[in-house]
């Protein structure tokens, strides 16, 4: 689902991605730690060509993005039908309901390049919204639900274009402890459901519980990529080890 290949990207001098080369079938979730200024979000952001990289290759979802697409590659806007994400702040539109921020897009950018009609585009967000647990909020505006809740419409509004993969930044951070179960619970499901995802987070127990392998990113590379239970309790890179020491 998703192959990385000699991934480089700098800012002026400074590498922030040093030749990442990794892959994930479907069906797997990665959880993604790592000290902060490592890399994590420059890699997610690649991964769906928010940011250009210098060199090296991404296969994701079928689509092959090489370095230097223009920005208005329709390749580009293919990709992005089939991979999600959701960042850290929701950046719901804030003058749309939620059930026109989970429309907007499928009526009028479509899914698989169709665009759909309003009654079924609806009628897929008041499924999306049982799913993230907020089937009475239809028509309430963002700025009328807590952080929490934000979140779940931004995974529902992601999810509404069926992708193939969900990229998540930290989905958790901005939240109030008591808000973040509920985000956690909804990723927790979508990773039982079988979505392949990728998702940054610094709650490591969360981490543990739904991903397939972890990968600790560091520097820009991946210091330890491994199943959560070795990763954590025994890992290979004196990195990794520094990382989780200091968790403790
Ligand atoms: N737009 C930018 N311009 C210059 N440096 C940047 C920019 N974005 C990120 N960086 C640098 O790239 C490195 C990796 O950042 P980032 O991917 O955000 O790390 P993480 O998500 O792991 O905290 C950091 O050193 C950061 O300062
Ligand atoms: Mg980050």
């Amino acid at each position: 689902m998703i192959n990385v290949q000699q991934l480089c990207k700098s800012h002026g001098e400074r590498k922030v991605l040093r030749n990442v080369t990794a892959s994930v079938t479907a069906g797997e979730t990665i959880a993604i730690v790592g000290p902060s200024g490592g890399g994590k979000s420059t890699l997610l952001r690649c991964l769906n060509y928010l940011e250009t990289f210098d060199s090296g290759e991404i296969t994701i979802a079928g689509f092959t993005l090489r370095a230097k697409l223009r920005s208005n590659d329709p390749l580009l806007r293919s990709m992005r039908q089939s991979v999600g994400m959701v960042f850290q702040q929701f950046n719901l539109f804030p003058h749309l309901s939620v059930l026109d921020n989970i429309t907007l897009a499928p009526r009028v950018v479509g899914v698989g390049n169709q665009a759909v009609p309003r009654a079924e585009a609806e009628a897929t967000a008041h499924k999306l919204l049982t799913q993230v647990g907020l089937a009475d909020r239809a028509s309430a505006y963002p700025h009328e639900l807590s952080g929490g809740q934000q979140q779940r419409v931004a995974i529902a509004r992601a999810l509404a274009k069926a992708p193939k993969v969900m990229l998540f930044d930290e989905p958790t951070s901005a939240l109030d402890p008591e808000m973040r179960d509920d985000v956690m619970h909804v990723i927790r499901d979508l990773a039982a459901g079988g979505m392949t995802m990728l998702v940054v987070t610094h709650e490591m127990q969360f981490a543990t519980d739904i991903a397939s392998r972890v990968w600790v990113i560091d520097q820009g590379t991946i210091a330890e990529d491994g199943p959560p239970a070795q990763v954590v309790k025994d890992p290979q890179s004196a990195v990794a080890r520094e990382f989780f020491a200091r968790l403790r």
